[in-house]
């Protein structure tokens, strides 16, 4: 079950002002992904985006990007940022993301999965990422306890053929 926090206006505002941005984790990801395939950097999904601080950090490496969340608050100030033209923000729940199987490159989620309903969403991640996609969970930790089924935390690298990359800020 996920747990939902950071949605009202002012929570929404003191993290903009607040959060400090994870570009370190980003280069790391970006590597990886450029490394491995270096032209399948089509469309990139920040899932928990809240004010979209890690979102616009993909906009140089994507053709687009998409930043979602369930807090309108949250993406009332991503809005407020000033966005490069190919990213964009969805109101959606991290377990059905509003995008077809296969389609996307990257799925990321930064200081956000631990809120998310982990099983739901890593099927949801599975379903719209391409074979060889990347899941990237960043995250200040790395004692965030990852569960799907009976699949231990480091074998989730194996899910579907993609790469699920546990990134700590
Ligand atoms: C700690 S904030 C991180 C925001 C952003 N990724 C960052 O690093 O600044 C967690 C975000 O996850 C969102 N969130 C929590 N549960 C969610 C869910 N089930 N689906 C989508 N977003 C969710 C919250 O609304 C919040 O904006």
């Amino acid at each position: 079950m996920s747990v939902r926090l950071f949605e009202g206006r002012d929570h929404a505002a003191a993290y903009l002002q607040y959060r400090v941005t994870p570009d370190e984790l980003i280069s790391t990801v970006m590597s990886y992904m450029k490394n491995k395939e270096p032209n399948q950097c089509n469309l990139a999904v920040d899932v928990g985006c809240g004010s979209g601080q890690g979102t616009v950090l993909l906009a140089p490496y994507f053709t687009k990007i998409v930043g979602t969340d369930v807090s309108p608050a949250q993406l009332e100030m991503a809005l407020t940022n000033e966005n490069p033209p190919n990213v964009s923000y969805r109101e959606c729940p991290a377990e059905k993301l509003p995008f077809a199987s296969g389609e996307v490159d990257l799925v990321m989620a930064v200081t956000a999965a631990h809120w998310f309903d982990r099983e739901k969403f890593l099927l949801e991640a599975d379903r719209v990422l391409r074979p060889g996609g990347c899941l990237a969970l960043l995250s200040y930790s790395m004692n965030i306890e990852l569960e799907y089924g009976d699949v231990s935390n480091t074998t989730l690298n194996d899910i579907s053929g993609n790469d699920a990359f546990y990134f700590s800020e």
